[in-house]
């Protein structure tokens, strides 16, 4: 009985701290991007440029985000834990998803004819 009790006490320190989720702060998020360089290549904003593609609203889930920047092969260098940690890259998946949606082209006078 007194066992059980254990294990209940365990299994809810449990479920309470290690497994909660981590609160990711898409603010932190835009510090790591900068401070990580993923702007070099993705833009300040995520928007994509010449050598990285958009990320900005990525409907990629976190999960896969975090795999491939950790086992990336490609063009793209990987980010090891050692030098992103997973709550920055948390926070940068954040970030990333927070960015607006471009404002529909009609709406610039620039771009009207
Ligand atoms: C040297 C340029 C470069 C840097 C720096 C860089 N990336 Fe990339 N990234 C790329 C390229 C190129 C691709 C496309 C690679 C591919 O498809 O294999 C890519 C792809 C990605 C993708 C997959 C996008 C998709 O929709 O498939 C994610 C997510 C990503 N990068 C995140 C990051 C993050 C986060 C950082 C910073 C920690 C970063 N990248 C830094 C060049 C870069």
């Amino acid at each position: 009985m007194r066992n059980m009790k254990m294990i209940t006490a365990v299994a809810a320190t449990l479920l309470l701290s290690g497994g909660a989720a981590y609160a990711a702060s898409a603010e932190k998020g835009k510090v790591a991007f900068g401070k990580n360089g993923c702007w070099q290549c993705h833009g300040w904003e995520g928007q994509g440029g010449n050598a990285g593609p958009k990320l900005a609203r990525t409907q990629l889930p976190l999960e896969a985000v975090m795999t491939f920047v950790r086992a990336t092969n490609g063009p793209m260098p990987p980010f090891s834990k050692k030098v992103l940690s997973d709550e920055d890259l948390t926070d940068i998946y954040a970030f990333i998803s927070a960015q607006p949606a471009p404002p529909d082209p009609k709406t610039i006078p620039l771009l009207a004819r």
